[in-house]
């Protein structure tokens, strides 16, 4: 890929998404170490942070495998995988290396990590089944293919009800299809399993209800004031819904009542024999 060229993806690769990114690894970091724990991450591991974005994940992971182990970071935005190189170059996580590249096409060594991580990647893309090859044949006998990853994206709702939220929803639901994304990729956890010949060690769903100005309403409101705006230009929602949407968020926030059900997300192990 050129210094020049930037593949972005659905939700863009712009400073505001990076902040948004930054704000949604803290609401999940804990959920990150509660699957490195489970998958047996330790000292020493070569560990694959697939999709890694602007690399947040990467820095974790960097920390936990120590200079002795090593993080290859990939991800297709050059634009993010600047952002990560400069603050491992900061932090001195050298052993943490970030890669340019599309996971379905790069050339990785076969059999030689221990662990794979990815978190929201491989709903984003059209056809998971190359890059999931690809990461399979990267993982040594014995070594783990780790994901978090959509169940039910349209669990999300707004606690109590609220109409204008609903449809806000039933809006993003539509915008996912028509950009190639399978949302809720955790739903293929058995049969991607079955066709890799992996075994599915831990696979549970994790359904958080957060009050406001707690950190899963931040990501959540954080979302939506990014996304709603990028669906009126695709005729998904009209302007006033929009406004509808985030106003009930705003009234909501500054009432200081109510809850948000987040999306329901899967933790997921899967074992290569
Ligand atoms: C929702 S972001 C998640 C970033 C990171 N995993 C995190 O949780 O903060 C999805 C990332 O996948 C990257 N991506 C999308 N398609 C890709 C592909 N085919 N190969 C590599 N990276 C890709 C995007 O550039 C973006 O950084």
């Amino acid at each position: 890929m050129s210094a020049t060229e930037e593949r972005s993806y659905v939700l863009g690769t712009e400073d505001a998404e990076l902040v948004r990114l930054g704000n949604q690894h803290q609401t999940w970091v804990q959920a990150c170490y509660d699957l490195f724990a489970r998958a047996g991450l330790r000292t020493g591991d070569r560990v694959l942070d697939l999709g890694c974005g602007p690399g947040f994940t990467t820095m974790e992971l960097a920390r936990l495998v120590g200079p002795t182990g090593s993080v290859v970071a990939i991800d297709q935005s050059q634009r993010f995988l600047d952002h990560l190189a400069a603050v491992a170059r900061h932090a001195g996580t050298t052993w943490a290396r970030p890669l340019a590249a599309q996971l379905e096409h790069v050339d990785l060594p076969p059999a030689s990590f221990d662990a794979a991580y990815s978190r929201w990647l491989f709903c984003w893309l059209t056809d998971a089944e190359p890059a999931l090859a690809n990461t399979v044949r990267a993982l040594r006998p014995g070594g783990a293919l780790l994901l978090h990853e959509y169940l039910h994206w349209g669990s999300m709702r707004l606690v109590p009800e609220c109409p204008a939220f609903a449809r806000a929803v039933q809006g993003c639901m539509a915008s996912w299809p028509a950009s190639g994304a399978t949302i809720d990729f955790a739903m293929q956890v058995p049969s991607i399993a079955e066709r890799h010949g992996l075994r599915i060690e831990h696979f549970a769903p994790i359904a958080r209800l957060g009050a406001v100005g707690s950190l899963e309403w931040r990501w959540l409101t954080e979302f939506f004031a990014n996304y709603l705006p990028k669906l009126v230009d695709r005729e998904l929602l009209t302007g006033p819904e929009v406004d509808a949407a985030l106003t009930s968020l705003r009234e909501r926030t500054t009432r200081g009542l109510g809850y948000c059900y987040t999306p329901t997300v899967a933790a997921v192990v899967l074992r290569k024999p």
